[in-house]
């Protein structure tokens, strides 16, 4: 199987917190993985390193068997490899018209270099309808994406990361603070990610959402990984009393 990123030796510090502490993570392609842990465990910072938002005070990258110059590595190296992510504090946007949020960055141009509006707007239609499943009345790409239910956001930007091919979709509680009939959305749109070949990086406090779609299971406790499990050889139950036993330790 191909291992589209391979993380070894990765250090970060705010001030004098030591958040990560020699992670290493490897990632195959077509697999999803969720990162569990608790408040402050270190898993939106270990994502915001891997896209680029943030740097690591120190690790050895690798992505799609290529290494990884970490000191001119940015969130756009990171999208030119292949890496979209949701963060968690995600509202940006919400004003904007659906087509401007899927295109934003990555215009679709005519050959007089002009952003060629009525084809963004083609296309997301086109993803809406088919990728969404949307047939609500009156929605067209024009809408603004404050007019999507939460959990057809996080579609949204699937969607996006699908229509561009990226190779790595990362979501960072991508189903906090959904109603049921969304999260199920949310986790059929990454299973459907699967079906695409594309690889996943979930974090998630919800371990039925993890087990659900996940073929493997890390636990990040205080900037340490304290679990890398494949979801063949744990059940559900065993993992829950896992992290348990880990979380009660201190
Ligand atoms: N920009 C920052 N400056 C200083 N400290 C930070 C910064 N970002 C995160 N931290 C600290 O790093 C630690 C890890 O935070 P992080 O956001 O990665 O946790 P998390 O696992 O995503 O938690 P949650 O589940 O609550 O989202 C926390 O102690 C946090 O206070
Ligand atoms: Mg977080």
């Amino acid at each position: 199987m191909k291992q589209v990123l391979n993380l070894k030796n990765a250090f970060k510090t705010y001030g004098k917190t030591q958040v990560l502490k020699d992670i290493n993570l490897e990632l195959n392609s077509g697999e999803v993985i969720s990162l569990l842990g608790d408040n402050g465990a270190g898993k939106s910072t270990l994502i915001k390193c891997l896209s680029g938002l943030e740097n690591f005070d120190k690790a050895k990258l690798t992505i799609n068997e290529k290494k990884v110059n970490l000191k001119k590595y940015d969130i756009k190296s990171a999208r030119d490899l292949g890496f979209e992510t949701v963060y968690q504090e995600s509202s940006v946007g919400l004003e904007q018209e659906i087509y401007r949020n899927i295109f934003l960055g990555r215009e679709i141009t005519n050959t007089f270099g002009f952003i060629d509006i009525k084809k963004e707007q083609e296309v997301s239609m086109h993803l809406l309808q088919n990728f969404l499943g949307l047939r609500g009345v009156g929605l067209s790409a024009n809408s603004k994406v404050s007019s999507l239910s939460g959990g057809e956001r996080q579609g949204l930007a699937i969607a996006r990361a699908i229509y561009f091919d990226s190779k790595v979709v990362i979501l960072d509680e991508p189903t906090t603070a959904l109603a049921i009939k969304d999260v199920k959305k949310v986790l059929s749109f990454i299973k459907n990610l699967q079906e695409h070949e594309k690889s996943c990086i979930l974090i998630t406090h919800n371990i039925l959402h993890a087990y659900e779609v996940s073929d493997r299971f890390i636990m990040l406790d205080r900037g340490e990984i304290k679990v890398d499990i494949k979801k063949d050889d744990i059940s559900l139950e065993e993992l829950q009393n896992r992290l348990l036993t880990i979380q009660n330790e201190y």
